[in-house]
């Protein structure tokens, strides 16, 4: 039987209502990557070669931790995922042991853009936010989607600043070079 990631009683019933017919809104499930959900955030960035056993072990992963890890997808009337979006929930000693909510990963597919599919994945992390007991949400953005998060409520806030691990972007060198090496092997003479 499918796993669902976290309870479906977290999604707003009230915003899964407003879907286009066919559309359903819901948690990440164990069965996803075969309905597409790593293209859909392709959309968004490189996502690499994740095969089926490489996307369960993490989706056990985060369901082992489902009080802090909420991804949600958006799947049409074909049974395809067209929309995806991430809240963690950081929770910190200030503010009397607050709990802080931080959106990540939104992408809808391009086909399925401006159909108001985005604004309704961040309504519902918003709302999840919310009711898991978070006094802000927060995330960062490019400039060219700031009018998007303005319009889905949140406003600018101070500056990200980013260090990105020298040695990851080696591993990744490294796994590349270790591919080409071996499909070299693969390739007829
Ligand atoms: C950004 C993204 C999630 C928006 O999703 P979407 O489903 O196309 O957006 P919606 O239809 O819900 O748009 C809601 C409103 O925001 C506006 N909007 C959407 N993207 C916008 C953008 N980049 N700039 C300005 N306004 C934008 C829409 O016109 C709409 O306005 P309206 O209510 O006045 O008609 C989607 O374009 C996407 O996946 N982009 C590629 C990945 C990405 O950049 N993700 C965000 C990472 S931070």
């Amino acid at each position: 039987m499918e796993l669902s990631l976290f309870s479906h009683d977290l999604i707003s019933k009230d915003i899964a209502a407003t879907l286009p017919a066919g559309y359903t809104l819901r948690p990440l499930q164990s069965g996803d990557h075969d309905r597409g959900v790593l293209d859909v955030l392709a959309v968004l960035t490189a996502v690499g070669e994740i095969s089926k056993p490489k996307f369960l072990e993490r989706f056990e992963w985060l369901r082992r931790r489902n009080d802090s890890y909420f991804i949600i997808v958006i799947e049409n009337e074909s049974g395809r995922i067209v929309g995806v979006g991430s809240l963690l929930i950081e929770a910190k000693f200030i503010h009397s042991c607050a709990l802080a909510g931080h959106i990540e990963d939104i992408a809808v597919a391009k086909s399925e853009q401006g159909k108001k599919l985005g604004i309704k994945i961040i309504h519902t992390l918003m709302d999840i936010s919310e009711h898991v007991g978070c006094y802000k949400t927060t995330l960062v953005c490019a400039d060219h989607n700031v009018a998007f998060y303005e319009k889905c409520g949140f406003v600018k806030g101070q500056n990200e600043m980013v260090r990105k691990s020298s040695t990851l972007l080696l591993g990744t060198f490294a796994d590349k070079l270790l591919e080409s090496v071996l499909r070299q092997e693969e390739a007829p003479n």
